[in-house]
């Protein structure tokens, strides 16, 4: 043979990868195979394989009869709209997608190639874990992979995609970058499976109910997104990349914006019930303020009552964080502090602006939030906001009380436009709690019109945004109707917003 048939027969055998039949399987059970997925993620045409021969180099078990160029693994670049964008793919056709040590040396190589040239990496994990016959090789390739994931955190974006098993320590690649994408019914992340959770607690759990996309989704928060199938997450995952810059040195690309910059939307005026408890949408409100009514929302089913997500003005990309007074009342618990707090400093680190909606009657009570370390992580929002450099703007709806006034990005935490609709409450509690505490002697003999007449007083002269207005800690109150023009016009204003954080080797944030 010589060698230009040899080199087809080989590029032919990788892209065989384990077999029809293989493949077969995967199809049946709902996933595409790992070059269909690439070729999904990429455009048309642009994909450029990298180290499609090589071999592994594990000669016991019987592995040097099973020698499949590529080694199960499929690494390259192409073009995600356009844009530079590295992408490995494992096989689970060959040896379950186990991680090998030539793996790991191609996923570190597209990965120092991504660093080097500032471009985005995506992770499509479908996987065995660490190939058990390669041993403590495979377990330092995951670990010269952690390296490197840690390395380019917020340098440049990492996605991870889980779309099959992702178990034992390979879980803590794709916890380390930035999204977790997971597929419906066919992927699934645990330290350790149902059948050692058994053996130690004698628990009974399903794959499913113990990492499913779900569990992940809802409750760990450890997944970001929850796609149908295999097509919708890679879908998914170019919407995604359409709102991030390429790397931490430029700034998220620009779409013409056809959405008029001054749209006034009178529904906004009345979107604040008239009663303080009762709940309203806050998505309905970015919504109608956002460019075209598109928000990308991220982590929609954890801790619901913080929304977080992906939205432009003025056809630039910004981060969305809101209270949500539909959930939870909007108040600030362990969750939603953790989820706020990693979607801003994502922000910050990728030079995206952060819009804040805040209306939160404060830190959720109890002593599940106490015993769970709520100063702990509620102290992660305020740090995050606190650290964040990029321009911030907060619109206060309703409630701003107590420290989540602070937290929200407030002016304090150098948040530059701070505006309020009239609406807005601000004071250190609500009112009824408030003159229990001032008022607690006169309202003994339980005068119902006396306190009633306390609370008016106390909200008059207190719980508006005009107290906090007259000192400039809003800087205006606006009529609701005119928030996207407003907010876009700040958004102009701070173009050119440089701020500066003290020299340090890195901050403390309380983990
Ligand atoms: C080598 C593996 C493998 C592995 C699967 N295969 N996992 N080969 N090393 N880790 C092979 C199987 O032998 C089989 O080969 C093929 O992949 C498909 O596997 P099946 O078991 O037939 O598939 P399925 O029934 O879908 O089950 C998938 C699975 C199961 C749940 C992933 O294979 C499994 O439990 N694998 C072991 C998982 C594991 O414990 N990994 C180590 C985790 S610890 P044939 O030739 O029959 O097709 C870890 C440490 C990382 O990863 C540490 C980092 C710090």
């Amino acid at each position: 043979m010589n060698r230009l048939e040899e080199l087809r027969r080989r590029h032919t055998a990788a892209e065989e990868g384990g077999g029809a039949e293989r493949r077969e399987r995967q199809h049946r059970e709902g996933k595409l195979s790992a070059r269909e997925r690439v070729e999904l993620l990429l455009d048309e045409g642009t994909f450029e394989e990298i180290d499609k021969l090589i071999e592994h180099r594990c000669r016991d078990f019987g592995m040097d009869q099973q020698v499949i160029p590529g080694d199960g693994l499929v690494t390259g670049y192409g073009r995600v709209s356009g844009r530079l964008t590295f992408v490995f793919a494992q096989d689970f056709t060959v040896f379950g997608g186990s991680l090998s040590e030539t793996n790991a040396i191609k996923i570190c190589k597209v990965m120092d190639l991504a660093l080097k040239t500032g471009a985005p990496l995506v992770g499509l994990n479908d996987s065995g874990g660490a190939r058990i016959q390669e041993g403590v090789l495979s377990l330092g390739g995951y670990a010269d992979i952690f390296l490197r994931n840690t390395l380019a955190s917020g340098v440049v974006p990492q996605i991870s995609a889980v779309m099959g098993p992702c178990a034992g320590g390979a879980v803590y690649s794709p916890a380390i970058t930035d999204f977790i994408f997971m597929v419906a019914d066919t992927s699934y992340m645990f330290v350790t499976g149902p059948d050692v959770i058994k053996t130690v607690t004698h628990e009974d759990v399903t794959k499913e109910a113990l990492g499913g996309s779900m569990t992940h989704n809802a409750k760990s928060g450890v997944g970001h997104f929850i796609a149908a199938d295999d097509k919708e997450c890679i879908q998914m995952i170019r919407e995604l990349l359409s709102y991030l810059p390429q790397n931490n040195r430029e700034d998220a690309p620009r779409r013409a914006c056809t959405d008029p910059i001054d749209r006034a939307d009178p529904e906004l005026d009345c979107i604040v019930p008239p009663e303080s408890n009762q709940p309203y949408d806050i998505k309905d409100v970015i919504h109608r303020v956002v460019d075209d009514a598109e928000f990308f929302e991220v982590h929609e089913h954890f801790a619901r009552n913080i929304v977080v997500g992906f939205a432009r003005l003025d056809g630039r990309p910004v981060g969305i964080v809101a209270n949500q007074p539909a959930f939870l009342a909007g108040c600030l618990d362990i969750n939603s502090s953790v989820k706020g707090a990693r979607f801003v400093r994502f922000c910050d680190a990728f030079n995206i602006p952060i819009i804040t909606f805040e209306d939160v009657p404060g830190f959720l009570p109890g002593t599940d939030q106490e015993f769970g370390g709520i100063i702990r992580h509620g102290a992660k929002l305020l740090y995050a906001y606190a650290e964040a450099t990029v321009p911030k703007i907060t619109v206060i709806t309703r409630k701003a009380y107590g420290g989540a006034y602070c937290v929200m990005g407030s002016k304090h935490l150098r948040t530059d436009v701070n505006l309020a609709w009239p609406t807005a409450e601000i004071a250190v509690m609500g009112a009824e709690g408030a003159v229990n505490i001032v008022y607690r002697r006169e309202l003994a003999s339980g005068d119902a019109d006396l306190r009633a007449q306390k609370i008016a007083d106390f909200n008059d002269r207190f719980a508006s945004p005009f107290v906090a207005a007259e000192r400039g800690f809003v800087d205006d109150v606006i009529e609701p109707r005119e928030t996207r023009g407003r907010l876009i016009r700040s958004l102009r204003m701070l173009e050119t917003k440089v701020d500066t954080m003290p020299r340090k080797k890195h901050g403390n944030i309380p983990l």
